[in-house]
């Protein structure tokens, strides 16, 4: 059993896609130990809270440092025996002590084809209006390893998502939302489970 932790700083429609895909059976044995938000009020913690699944709110400001805070984020992990970190429209900057505790363990999802629209100041919205700033034709997502850079880890699944006219920001997250990113991250995760399994 792949038994991973969700972190999560909004709406949660990533966490949801990974949560139909194992309800659905459709991603097997893979378990969602934990989700972590950064925020209170994001609805991705009522999205777990409404599949029992165990939500924690856990915030850098609540610690002395940041390498405090990844210290204990990585603690509050490894306790909970996770051997993968998705990181699903978490807007933290991990720590460097963070990521080298769980290094090779941590997925993140895009918003474009990396590495067009990507780095620091690429996130949400403002993915999509770049897109559409340069006159890109397609778009799409992408999931890639997490490293101390920003969108900078090797790539693992990409799904390109045409742009369509008249499209705006908010149509355009919307269509690679739903064509892309809840396709490829339940897919790269359902890699990883068989790598780790055909390894051990
Ligand atoms: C998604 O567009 C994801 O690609 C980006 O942040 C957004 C999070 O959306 N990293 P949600 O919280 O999964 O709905």
């Amino acid at each position: 059993m792949l038994n991973i932790a969700v972190l999560v700083s909004g709406g949660g429609t990533n966490l949801q896609a990974i949560i139909d895909a194992i309800e659905s059976g459709k991603l097997k044995s893979v378990a969602i130990g934990c989700v972590i938000s950064n925020r209170k009020d994001a609805y991705a913690l009522t999205r777990a809270a409404d599949h029992n699944i165990p939500g924690e709110c856990i915030r850098p400001r609540d610690f002395n440092s940041m390498e405090e805070y990844g210290d204990h984020m990585a603690d509050f992990l490894r306790t909970r025996n996770i051997d993968l970190v998705v990181l699903a429209g978490f807007l933290v900057v991990l720590p460097a002590n963070f990521i080298n505790a769980f290094r090779g363990r941590i997925i993140n999802i895009h918003p474009s084809l990396i590495p067009s629209f990507c780095g620091d100041g690429f996130y949400g919205l403002k993915v999509h209006e770049a897109a559409l700033a340069r006159g890109v034709k397609v778009t799409g997502a992408t999931v890639h390893y997490v490293d101390e850079g920003t969108d900078t880890g090797p790539i693992i699944l990409q799904k390109a998502v045409y742009v369509e006219p008249g499209d705006t920001p908010e149509t355009l997250q919307k269509r690679v939302m739903q064509q892309a990113e809840w396709v490829i991250l339940p897919e790269a995760i359902a890699i990883i489970q068989k790598e780790l399994e055909d390894r051990s």
